[in-house]
């Protein structure tokens, strides 16, 4: 069983027994023993069989299991302390274990809500506020039910309760650490001096566009979605100047996977302010890298890139040969758009198709009627990419894949999620039962460059209450914070940076750091065993534990966050910055 489904079997279990205490309980109090009896027997047994869950969760890892072992453990304990030996009498009125029941459905429920609503770290302020509520929630029952608990037994629960509630709560609000996330800092741009090569000229405006044969609302670069291809070759200057017409929400250029000077990076509030309706901003970078790349608004970027304020960028080391074509994937107004057409293909001309996910979820894309090869991720070529027939590959939301075959003379075909984007003829549609290319296993292996990590750093990706902010949410969480309260990760130039990235919640997260692209090292504790991966988007699915390393060589301030742009909204954002 992998880890993800070990999380789910978990929670399924733990919903199970506290609804089963609880059902017991009332059972019990509404003298309906035969039901009263068969749910008490159901929480026992979930209740016990949640010791196995959280074993196996615990040896998958601590992140996964910490609060489990700390408080539902002991919480399930009492419960099954208190209200077994009750059931074991099988008592003659069985309302006289209403209270015992309805404490154990407690129990069990405040160390769910505890799961569900704190996760990652355990705290004691946390599990205090649980036993808090247990014992308030179980007198009230109590007395409504016409137990009377003896006079000592009601003065230390009120006690109890009440010091854990005060301490708790104490030690819940305490302040956390203040973001050090200075914001408008006005870097002193270290714009490059020489004269630019490629210019281009992007302006954001709302248009209406043609989504797949209907006319949709949406925010668009020149007027189009996709917006403008910006193509360089290495060594050229680019300088890209940035106009919003009317997005009142504020645009800027974001250069995915283009690892920037910092003052380039386009993020709003950290490395410049947002261009405002009528304003303008000159980006210019040297293009050094070549590779597969898109560019995006970030600010207000999960609606600003689903409406469309997004192109493709593509660095190239020298003319084109062949083929070349970029397939940007994207939901527009909920309708995958149109990809461009392909005129003919002529057989032996070698093709580059340059597939690029700039969706916030995981795409599906499958090539059929040839062998083909993965010649890079992310914008970076693999080590000795090996011919692949009959196999899907995933890419992460952000991510690139740069696939790349000899036009054969029979008809070849490319799927999205099972769709056709580009067909030459008929080939086999029965592209969904394909195997998935695992990339960690894919080329030819190579050392890793460094034995020793300067900084670790580790981020547990789950969900929370959040209730720092004006309004209480359930945040998308990073160790237990969400923006703007997760601390910064501090590094310093040249540091040698290992993250270790875990996934403790029930859904992929697409995990994105600016600036610099991280060599992944393992997952799952399985080292690479394929070429070197060097990642700028990543999907950390439910369950998984990546092991990434980086070298800090391009100072300042860059955001790290996930790539489902919902989830990099609710919470899910952090800055590395360099002392
Ligand atoms: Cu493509 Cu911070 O994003
Ligand atoms: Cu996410």
């Amino acid at each position: 069983m992998t880890t993800g489904s070990l999380l789910v079997a978990d929670l399924v279990i733990a919903v199970l027994a506290a609804a089963a205490w609880l059902g017991g309980g009332a059972a019990s109090a509404a003298r309906r023993r035969p039901l009263a009896l068969g749910l008490a027997a159901v929480a026992l047994l979930a209740t016990l069989t949640r010791a196995i869950t959280i074993t196996a969760l615990a040896r998958a890892g601590w992140w996964f299991a910490a609060e489990k072992v700390l408080i539902a453990a002991p919480l399930s304990l009492a419960a099954v302390g208190v209200a077994g030996p009750r059931l074991l009498r099988a008592p003659g009125d069985i309302r006289a274990v209403a209270v015992p029941l309805l404490f154990a459905g407690y129990a069990t429920s405040s160390a769910l809500l505890l799961t569900v609503l704190h996760g990652y770290p355990a705290s004691a302020g946390a599990g205090l506020l649980a036993v808090a509520g247990v014992v308030a929630a179980t007198v009230i029952s109590a007395r409504a039910l016409g137990a009377r608990p003896s006079r000592t037994v009601s003065r230390v629960a009120l006690v109890v309760a009440v010091a854990a509630l005060l301490t708790g709560t104490g030690l819940t609000v305490a302040p956390g650490a203040a973001p050090a996330v200075p914001h408008d800092h006005g870097l002193a741009a270290a714009r490059i001096a020489d004269e630019p090569t490629r210019r281009f000229t992007l302006t954001a405006a709302t248009a209406t566009v043609d989504a797949g044969g209907r006319n949709v609302a949406a925010w668009a670069f020149n007027g189009q979605v996709p917006g403008p291809e910006l193509t360089a070759t290495v060594g050229d200057v680019l300088e890209v100047t940035l106009r919003n017409r009317d997005i009142g929400r504020g645009v800027t250029l974001h250069w995915h996977g283009y690892d920037v000077p910092n003052d380039q990076d386009g993020v709003p509030g950290v490395t410049q302010a947002a261009v405002r309706p009528g304003q303008e901003f000159v980006y210019r970078f040297r293009a050094d890298q070549a590779g597969t790349y898109w560019y995006h608004t970030h600010s207000a970027s999960d609606v600003g890139v689903r409406m469309g304020l997004y192109g493709v960028l593509v660095v190239r080391p020298g003319p084109v040969t062949g083929l070349d074509v970029t397939v940007p994937v994207h939901t527009l107004a909920g309708r995958p758009l149109p990809a461009p057409r392909v005129e003919k293909l002529d057989a032996g001309v070698p093709v580059r198709l340059r597939l690029i996910n700039t969706d916030s979820t995981t795409h599906r894309y499958a090539v059929a009627g040839t062998a083909f090869r993965v010649a890079a991720i992310d914008g970076v070529d693999l080590r000795g990419p090996t011919p692949l027939v009959d196999t899907a590959v995933l890419i992460p939301a952000g991510g690139r894949y740069d696939l790349v075959f000899d036009a054969p003379a029979t008809p070849v075909a490319l799927f999205v999620d099972g769709r056709t984007v580009y067909s030459t003829g008929p080939v086999s549609t029965a592209t969904g039962a394909w195997p998935v290319l695992d990339p960690l296993g894919y080329g030819a292996t190579a050392p890793v460059p460094w034995s020793r990590f300067d900084k670790t750093f580790t981020l547990v990706l789950d969900r929370g209450l959040d209730l720092r902010g004006l309004l209480p949410r359930y945040a998308h969480t990073v160790n237990g914070a969400a923006d703007p309260d997760i601390p910064p990760q501090v590094v310093r130039l040249g540091d040698v940076v290992r993250f270790t990235i875990v996934n403790r919640s029930q859904v992929v997260h697409p995990w994105h750091l600016h600036g610099h692209h991280v060599l992944v090292l393992a997952r799952d504790g399985e080292p690479v065993a394929g070429s070197p991966l060097w990642l700028d988007s990543f999907d950390v699915r439910p369950g998984e534990v990546w092991e990434v390393a980086f070298r800090a060589d391009n100072p300042g301030m860059w955001a790290n966050h996930c790539h489902n742009l919902a989830h990099a909204d609710a919470g899910m954002t952090l800055h590395l910055m360099y002392s």
